[in-house]
């Protein structure tokens, strides 16, 4: 996936006991990252290396890093009988890198070493992150044993497709660390929280008429906000779309609002908004609008078109986070007001700028996203941004798909409905 600080996952293990077990592949270095990011996070980590990894990175490092002594030996102090007391003390366990040994054993249920052993005694989630050179991914054995391990509720991120040992190309790469963290987070949520939650989205863009031929547009394609419905729609979300014009199929199991001004979809919004517990506002919503409609089609000879005159349109995400405020001092009639998510389209990733749109407009979270360049905006499928948070969080998303976007989104709400549940 992408590159992009996690620092909301990591938050989310905070606390918990997580237990990495590192088996022997090239990628077992990067083990170390993982660690130091779920530390950093607040979690508690035991390493567990198989005889293989120390091969590759010694238990010196990971218990320098987490500050617990990182095991190897099934019968090192076998009094304390580690696999059992491991796989008990553990909330969560991560296997990465896994090797095609690795995932061979825990499909098969061996037991030959303290990681495996250890396998066999876990009643928590289990992430496996498997990495390997594209033959070993590929092999029928690895894909039927990576097979069994997601039937019997094994969590499998990854692998990535990119760059191998050797100079190779190809799948089985070891996903980055804020992935497999990501991963983790989801896997220790008790259900998916947007599960049954009212979200409207709102996409593409609004046309303003100047006459029943003409009106003032935008290059919104609306993928963007489609690509958040159908993710929150896959997590369970009950969807109200509203959206501007558009080609784009429908999302699956979504309701659509087509509406074609800034003041239709204020309406639809405002409307859809009074029960709703999240919305997400991705459209772009033109800012004015002609004073004037000429129900004629007006002539080209005619002066009026050279000086189109223009109103400004109401500002629907300021009134979401008035009513918001509003809610929040008046003891929550009709309800909670709900999250607040606004996109903003910009020419650069203007952090001080996006900061200021996300107070003033009294958003949860805010994504700024850059529409000026060939794989990012209007229009394509790819995208950058930066997620910036009213609680100081602060993510960069390098080049990703608008979909995979989505994901990012709609993880970090699901960490604000939990931190919502919890307060
Ligand atoms: C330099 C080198 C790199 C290796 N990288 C990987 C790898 O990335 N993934 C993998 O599945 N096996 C890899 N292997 C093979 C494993 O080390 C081998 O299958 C070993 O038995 C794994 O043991 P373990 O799963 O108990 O750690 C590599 C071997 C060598 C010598």
């Amino acid at each position: 996936m992408v590159g992009f600080a996690q620092d909301f996952a990591a938050k989310e293990l905070s606390g918990r006991h997580v237990l990495l077990g590192v088996s022997g592949g090239i990628a077992a270095y990067k083990a170390a990252a993982l660690a130091r990011e779920l530390v950093k996070g607040g979690a508690t980590v035991q390493v567990v290396l198989t005889p293989g990894a120390t091969q590759f990175v010694g238990a010196a490092t990971f218990a320098g890093l987490t500050g617990r002594p990182a095991h190897t030996g099934i019968f090192d102090e076998a009094h304390a009988i580690h696999h059992v007391r491991l796989a008990r003390e553990a909330d969560i366990a991560v296997f990465a890198p896994a090797t095609a040994n690795l995932i061979a054993k825990f499909a098969a249920g061996l037991a030959d070493d303290l990681v495996s052993s250890t396998f066999t005694c876990l009643t928590c989630p289990v992430v496996v992150a498997p990495a390997m050179h594209t033959e070993m991914w590929s092999h029928t054995a690895t894909q039927d044993n990576i097979a069994t391990l997601a039937r019997r509720g094994v969590l499998v991120v990854g692998p990535d497709e990119g760059e191998l040992a050797g100079g190779d190309v190809g799948p089985g790469r070891l996903v980055d660390p804020a992935t497999i963290v990501a991963a983790m987070a989801a896997a220790l949520r008790p259900s998916r929280p947007l599960a049954g939650q009212r979200v409207v989205v709102t996409a593409g863009g609004t046309r303003e008429p100047i006459d029943p031929v003409r009106y003032i547009g935008n290059r919104s394609s609306g993928k963007m906000g489609y690509a958040l419905a159908a993710e929150c729609s896959r997590r369970g979300a009950r969807v109200e779309l509203v959206s501007g014009p558009t080609w784009l199929p429908e999302p699956a199991g979504v309701s659509t609002h087509s509406v074609e001004t800034a003041l239709q979809m204020r309406d639809a919004v405002l409307e859809l908004a009074v029960d709703a517990d999240v919305v997400i506002k991705a459209a772009a919503v033109a800012d004015f609008r002609p004073t004037v409609y000429h129900r004629q089609k007006i002539r080209k000879e005619h002066l009026e078109l050279g000086s189109v005159e223009l109103e400004r349109n109401p500002d629907i995400l300021a009134e979401l986070g008035a009513d918001r405020r509003r809610r929040q001092s008046e003891g929550a009639i009709p309800g909670p007001a709900p999250l607040l998510v606004g996109f903003a389209a910009e020419t650069d990733l203007e952090e001080e700028r996006g900061r200021d749109k996300l107070h003033r407009k009294g958003m949860d979270l805010i994504v700024v996203n850059r529409v000026d360049m060939a794989d990012a905006g209007f229009n394509v499928d790819t995208n950058r941004a930066l997620l910036l948070g009213a609680d100081g969080l602060r993510a960069e998303v390098g080049l990703t798909t608008k979909a995979e976007l989505a994901g990012v989104v709609c993880d970090q709400i699901e960490a604000l409905l939990v931190q919502r549940q919890q307060s």
